[in-house]
């Protein structure tokens, strides 16, 4: 750990909060008491260790760094999960989790022009970052805000309380829709015909408005697809998917060469060959390389490194954008070096 080139850093548990009966919030902070920078919406990756195997799980803040607040992650129990129930389960103040860091591009954007509102769609534990992101454009911005939070009921909904308070407190600008599925109401569970409606209702703006969408695979695909066919453009949906299964159909690169990657990390610069099927990320793993990462799915962002030098190719991306992926990013767990040999930054 004092390794000046190694990225784990360990976070001290100070306070857990119970949430619902299935959800804690855990108030950490680095045990070196070196400031920690992160944005609302990121998440930070524990690193679990099982003899030589290392397992990796990323949580998001529900705190809101502009508040100063202090740093706060929010865990819901996974049936047979194994991580989350241990989380849940063991951890008490001032135990140690080890982090191999803080990442993600859930976040607000950098500038407003053309955006007029923000609506937020959480279910279950979606809220965690959807809520450090709400509480910051309330508190950043003038714009109206919307969210549209699903869960089974009332005793399950993480944070009901807080957002009561918060729509109180910003009652001309933060409306909030309580789906509850257990419910009899119309407003029941979010599918293509309810959102249409709530849309409607709100009188958003498609075009002018920013959507965050933040829950389990099935809803974010339903409240996806649904925004695009009623003319949202894409880059003004953005996601953070919590699943971390890989994609089942993984194309082939267009270059199955082996290729050198050289790779500079933490001020250390490595150099390595990768041959598919392995990808970038898996052959740095297999010459003991600390990197970030998390899902490994393509989903989550935490391995995105730049190409300084040379072309990558992508097997899978949930994350970056056109523009991005223009400026050389690319995620090292779905990467290949195709062409010939390729230089990366972290
Ligand atoms: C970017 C990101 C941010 C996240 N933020 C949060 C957050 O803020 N809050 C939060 O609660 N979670 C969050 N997560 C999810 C979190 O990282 C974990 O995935 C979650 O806690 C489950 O981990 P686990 O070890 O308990 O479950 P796992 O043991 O990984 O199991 C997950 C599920 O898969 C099933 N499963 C496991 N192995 C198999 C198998 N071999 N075959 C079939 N099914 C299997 C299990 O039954 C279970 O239902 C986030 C994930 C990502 C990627
Ligand atoms: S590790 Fe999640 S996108 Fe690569």
């Amino acid at each position: 750990m004092n390794d000046e080139h190694s990225i784990y850093r360990e976070f001290t548990v100070t306070a857990i909060i119970q949430e619902t009966d299935h959800a804690k919030s855990f108030e950490i902070i680095p045990a070196d008491k070196k400031e920690v920078v992160y944005e609302a919406g990121q998440f930070i990756t524990f690193v679990f260790r099982k003899g030589d195997r290392e397992d990796r799980r990323s949580y998001s803040f529900s705190s809101a760094p502009v508040l100063h607040e202090p740093m706060r992650i929010t865990i819901k129990r996974v049936a047979n999960g194994e991580y989350s129930r241990q989380l849940l389960n063991r951890i008490k103040p001032g135990d140690r989790l080890i982090s191999s860091g803080i990442s993600g591009f859930f976040r607000l954007p950098d500038q407003y022009h053309q955006i007029k509102r923000f609506i937020f769609l959480a279910a279950g534990s979606g809220i965690t970052p959807v809520f450090s992101l709400l509480k910051t454009a309330l508190h950043t911005t003038d714009l109206p805000v919307t969210l549209i939070y699903s869960n089974y009921s009332e005793q399950d909904t993480i944070f009901y309380m807080e957002l009561l308070q918060l729509q109180f407190q910003f009652r001309q600008r933060l409306k909030i829709e309580f789906l509850f599925s257990q419910s009899e109401n119309r407003k029941r569970r979010l599918g293509k015909f309810l959102l249409y409606s709530l849309l409607e209702e709100h009188a958003v703006p498609l075009r002018e408005t920013l959507f965050y969408i933040c829950g389990p695979a099935n809803y974010m695909l339903i409240a996806g697809i649904s925004l695009i066919t009623a003319g949202v453009p894409e880059e003004h949906i953005k996601k953070e998917n919590f699943n971390t299964r890989p994609p089942s159909i993984k194309p082939l690169p267009p270059d199955t060469a082996a290729h050198r990657v050289k790779l500079l990390i933490n001020n250390a610069w490595h150099e390595f060959t990768v041959q598919y099927p392995d990808t970038i990320l898996a052959a740095a793993k297999k010459h003991h390389i600390q990197l970030p990462y998390s899902c490994e799915a393509g989903n989550c962002g935490s391995c995105t490194a730049t190409c300084t030098d040379g072309a990558t190719w992508m097997a899978y991306n949930e994350v970056l954008t056109d523009a991005e992926i223009k400026r050389g990013m690319v995620l090292t767990c779905q990467g290949y070096p195709v062409g010939g040999d390729v230089e990366l930054r972290f």
